[in-house]
């Protein structure tokens, strides 16, 4: 890396006209703060801006893949409601904090009794943040302090998975499913940010992004960074430099030889990607994902090709993550694709 490339990494110290001493990761710089900045599920956000304007807020539950706001749109909803009085007016736990069963009983309790102004017709917040990290212990206790103390607080969940939240309190809650991110979403959040930091990127880097992210927020504004200021320069080699991810492109040539039937170049490819030191996993992750999307292909192939992909994908998981294992697949692939008379003897 070139002194003069880690210069361009720096990010403008200017934000919204005030000085920041220190660069911060780009994912919490531009975490929005209002609800009109999340990008993505839009009915879902609709139906939190709605609550944020007439106030009554019911108990929440948002559950969803990391990365993709919930955090975010929490709070905002909480600072959109409660405006100034947010300090007072908001208590968050997160999965950092002590949630046991003592917590709930005299942490969150205290805050429930707590008498503080606020805006006529809001309620106090509780965030629960990770709240599937909680025992079910001390989710037990919580139900019964969901209710006592409903008409002065509300409480507002966030976890990834909603099953691992017991079931009195998610019949308790109004329950807001976020879905994964969408790729024109990410990018377009993805130039504003390069627009804004001056990023030199081209569009080979952007796909990468987007691809090496798989729907995650986070994922893709923390990878443009790391490849931003390691390399000064935003493309697709780079991308996947920093991620550590098979390069689809070298995946793309292995599916193309197998279309071809020619199982030589497939493996010679196959070995370069398995030298560079990938699991078994990494690999066939990304030739499930590539096939996926391959134009190339065929439909009826790729069907078949998919089937094929699954089964080994089966086997590695069990424990078999060999060479061998990828070569066998690369060899059926080849084979779908070549004349049955061949193998006639
Ligand atoms: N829908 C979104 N719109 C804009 N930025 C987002 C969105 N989702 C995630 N981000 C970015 O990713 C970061 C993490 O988001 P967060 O809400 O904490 O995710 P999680 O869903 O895991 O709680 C935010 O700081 C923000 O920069
Ligand atoms: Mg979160």
């Amino acid at each position: 890396m070139s002194s003069s490339s880690a210069a361009k990494g720096k990010a403008p110290e200017r934000v919204n006209g005030t000085d920041i001493p220190y660069e911060l990761p780009w994912v919490e710089k531009y975490r929005p703060s209002v609800l009109d900045d999340v990008v993505g599920n839009s009915d879902t956000i609709e139906r939190l801006k709605v609550i944020a304007r007439d106030g009554n807020v019911p108990h929440l539950v948002i559950s969803g893949m990391p990365g993709i706001g919930k955090t975010t749109s929490i709070h905002c909803l909480a600072h959109q409601l409660l405006g100034d009085a947010y300090k007072e007016g908001v208590m968050e736990l997160n999965a950092s904090d002590e949630r046991g069963i003592d917590v709930v009983r005299n942490k969150i309790k205290a805050f429930a009794q707590k008498k503080v102004t606020l805006p006529p017709g809001r309620h106090k917040i509780v965030i629960l943040d990770e709240a599937d990290s909680m025992t079910a212990g001390a989710q037990q206790a919580l139900r019964r302090t969901m209710e006592i103390f409903s008409n002065t607080t509300r409480f507002c969940l966030a976890c990834n998975m909603s099953n691992k939240i017991i079931e009195p309190i998610q019949s308790r809650c109004a329950i807001l499913r976020y879905a994964k991110l969408r790729d024109s979403e990410i990018l377009k959040r993805l130039l504003e940010i390069c627009e804004l930091e001056k990023v030199e990127y081209n569009d080979d880097g952007l796909t990468a992004l987007i691809f090496t992210s798989e729907g995650d927020m986070r994922q893709a504004i923390n990878n443009l960074q790391s490849t931003w200021s390691g390399f000064g320069f935003v493309s697709g080699e780079n991308v996947f430099k920093v991620c550590d991810q098979p390069h689809p492109v070298v995946v793309q040539s292995i599916i193309r030889a197998c279309s071809k039937g020619e199982v030589d170049l497939a493996m010679e490819k196959l070995e370069e990607l398995w030298d560079q030191g990938y699991s078994a996993v990494d690999i066939i992750v990304t030739i499930f994902r590539v096939v996926k999307t391959f134009d190339e292909l065929p439909e009826y192939t790729k069907l078949e090709y998919i089937k094929e992909i699954g089964f080994t994908h089966m086997r590695i998981l069990e424990g078999v993550g060999t060479l061998i294992q990828l070569g066998g697949l690369v060899a059926r692939l080849c084979k779908m694709n070549m004349k049955p008379e061949l193998f006639r003897f």
